[in-house]
């Protein structure tokens, strides 16, 4: 018989290896990107290449372990370079940075003060390359400068100030027009967003709204985003993925509208989203990839577009084959427990089974799934420990 603390933190360090996420990033040519992907990273070309053929194998050395909770990856497009929070889960105020150019690693030391990098959400401002996060309903910043790969000297986290929001407000946030847009905030109504304007540093106290052509509404709840790009400039329009994934809701912040997309085949309130010009890409928790093309200004193309997968991905690695960034035996319901968190737009870190379900931004219908999921790994995972050790 096992000792009561030696069953346990073999199930911790079996439910902790059981959470980690890969995350799927543009590089600056709109490459398709996946990291950590069944323990690898990947690139699967541009848009017009990925459904045939496999993905090319771009793993390489000073790459993070990519065993975090909740890996975001953000595209800084001036840099051509990818950030990533939370892809070593030993050191979770890092941010690593892949020089996408030069195809190179290195890892960037922060200092966090009060900035919790278990529990936030983030976007990367396009046209300062400053990182806006709300934590625990306080924003902070974190200006990367414009490292394409990593200063000797730490990085702050500056603490901005108080969101204007209830401290139980679920933060879901997109950048757009160098304003950081928060949906799903409590008493505002469905189809208006409240706005951050970054270079004002100033929460702007009205609500916009943008409506649907018919007068509808994108509706009010929690859900993903993901900042279109344009070919030159700043991002206007950018998706958000309600969780329960029925609709792609489009919005544009230069004429205040907002037009929709099919929403993903695979309804997955844990996915994550990337998106190019002209593509919309969902990495789904069983690490499958799809997306949808995307085509700005042309709303009846938009409006017939379908879901696709990225094939050249899937032949490279295959979804659900193993989890994320780990191939141990106990890890085979991984995926699912993967957290929610987008590409280039935005991030937030799930409540795993190594943080509080009470944290500032756990998504408030995924919770439960979450720890539903973390339970099932705890029993797979003990007994295929039961059966390795008998
Ligand atoms: C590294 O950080 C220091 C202090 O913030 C700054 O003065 C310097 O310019 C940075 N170096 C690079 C290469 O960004
Ligand atoms: C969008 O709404 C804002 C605020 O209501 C307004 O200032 C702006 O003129 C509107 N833009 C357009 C194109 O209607
Ligand atoms: C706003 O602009 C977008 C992008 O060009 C376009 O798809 C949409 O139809 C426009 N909406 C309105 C109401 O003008």
């Amino acid at each position: 018989m096992f000792s009561v603390p030696t069953v346990v933190s073999l199930l911790l360090l079996a439910v902790s290896k059981a959470v980690a996420d890969p995350c799927v990033a543009f590089d600056a040519d709109f490459n398709l990107l996946a990291f950590g992907l069944n323990g690898k990273d990947w690139n699967a070309g541009q848009q017009d290449s990925w459904t045939s053929g496999s993905a090319t194998d771009i793993t390489t050395t000073g790459r993070p372990p990519f065993d975090g909770t909740g890996t975001t990856c953000y595209l800084a497009q001036f840099f051509n370079a990818i950030y990533f929070m939370n892809a070593d889960k030993s050191n979770p105020s890092d941010v690593h940075i892949y020089d996408a150019a030069a195809k190179s690693w290195s890892t960037q030391k922060t200092t966090t003060g009060n900035f919790d990098p278990s529990s936030f959400n983030a976007i990367l401002d396009h046209d300062t390359n400053v990182f806006y996060a709300l934590s625990h309903n306080e924003l902070y910043f974190l200006d990367m400068g414009g490292l394409k790969a990593a200063n000797s000297s730490a990085l702050d986290w500056q603490d901005v100030e108080k969101s204007p929001y209830p401290d139980s407000y679920q933060p879901v946030m997109a950048l757009a027009q160098n304003h950081i847009h928060f949906l799903d905030v409590p008493d505002v109504p469905a189809g208006s967003a409240d706005i951050f304007v970054i270079h004002f540093s100033f929460f702007q106290p009205q609500s916009q709204s943008y409506p649907l052509p018919d007068g509808s509404a994108f509706p009010a709840t929690h859900g993903q985003t993901a900042s279109f790009f344009q070919s030159e400039g700043v991002q206007q329009e950018f998706a958000f993925i309600p969780d329960d994934g029925s609709q792609v809701y489009v919005i544009n912040v230069e004429n205040n509208s907002t037009h929709t997309l099919a929403g993903p085949t695979t309804k997955d309130a844990k996915a994550q989203y990337a998106a190019s010009i002209t593509a919309l890409v969902q990495l789904d928790s069983t690490g499958a990839v799809s997306f949808i093309p995307y085509k700005q200004g042309d709303d009846s193309t938009n409006a017939n577009a379908a879901w696709a997968s990225v094939a050249k991905i899937a032949a490279a690695a295959p979804a659900g084959s193993s989890s994320a960034a780990s191939s141990g035996s106990a890890t085979g319901t991984a995926a699912s427990s993967h957290a929610s968190g987008t590409g280039a737009a935005s991030g937030t870190i799930q409540s795993g089974a190594t943080s509080s379900t009470g944290s500032a931004s756990a998504g408030k219908d995924n919770g439960a799934m979450t720890n539903a999921v973390s339970v099932g790994a705890v029993v797979s995972a003990a007994m295929a420990l039961v059966a390795f050790l008998q």
